[in-house]
């Protein structure tokens, strides 16, 4: 109820929980706030990103907000946006993005991140790498000590060819951080396709990673991967949402 209300929402009650999606919608109504009518902006994608871009339509709807160029991160958050009448660009027509709001899967105490658990990791890297300002929006569940550490999947970009090629010598890279890579697929067993027509494949730890950095290189020093999920030194703000009310870190 206390986020609720230092982002301006209405609380559902004094006395109610509020869900994991209430907060999600929460931390990204406060990050909204730093849009500006004229900027080109980065739309993330992810059922908490998605609120962000539910509220930027509204607020343009209203005409709180004017002259906003969006730049989507995945097809799923182009038909979103698309729906809701923001005009939208690329990076070809705008190479600097004023701000990107988007979730993230795992947060660390550095504020580097995971994302990339639904898929779109590539089109966010190059979108949010291109932003002067890039701001995470988080319940706390996605708070971590360290990379990997929330025991779910880092994924990894890797074109289909001969994809278990690549799996393999992804799992060989961490075999010291009892790493398993496996193939992301469908419900119907099927590989999961990437809006770029790619595979992932998702790394699990049973071990810290180690050197980020370092793991970063290697990975895509791999021919056959085309980029991975860890979004290192990237985001400027991370605005997580919890019971007790929001917090805003900066980097
Ligand atoms: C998609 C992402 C998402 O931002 C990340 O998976 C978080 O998603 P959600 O907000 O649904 O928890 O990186 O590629």
């Amino acid at each position: 109820a206390k986020a609720a209300m230092d982002a301006g929402l209405h609380a559902p009650s004094s006395s109610a929980m509020l869900s994991q999606d209430d907060l999600k919608k929460i931390a990204a109504y406060k990050a909204v706030e730093y849009v500006e009518s004229g900027m080109v902006l980065g739309l993330g994608t992810g059922s908490t990103a998605r609120h962000a871009v539910d509220r930027i339509g509204q607020l343009l709807r209203q005409g709180k907000l004017k002259d906003i160029v969006g730049i989507p991160t995945s097809m799923k958050t182009h038909d979103q946006a698309l729906s809701l009448g923001i005009p939208l660009s690329d990076l070809d027509a705008h190479p600097v993005v004023d701000l990107a709001i988007d979730g993230a899967d795992e947060v660390d105490p550095f504020l580097n991140l995971v994302k990339g658990r639904g898929g779109s990791l590539l089109r966010e890297k190059m979108v949010e790498g291109a932003c002067k300002k890039f701001v995470v929006i988080v319940d706390d569940s996605k708070l971590v000590n360290f990379l990997g550490g929330s025991g779910l999947a880092m994924p990894v970009e890797v074109i289909r060819f001969c994809w278990k090629f690549t799996a393999a010598r992804l799992q060989k890279l961490f075999e010291d951080a009892g790493c398993v890579a496996k193939l992301r697929t469908g419900e119907k067993e099927e590989p999961f396709v990437t809006d770029n027509g790619n595979y992932i494949v998702d790394l699990y730890f049973e071990g810290s990673i180690g050197d980020l950095k370092a793991a970063s290189d290697a990975i895509l020093q791999l021919a056959g991967v085309v980029e991975h999920g860890m979004f290192l030194d990237m985001a400027t703000t991370v605005i997580i949402a919890g019971e007790l009310g929001l917090t805003v870190k900066n980097k």
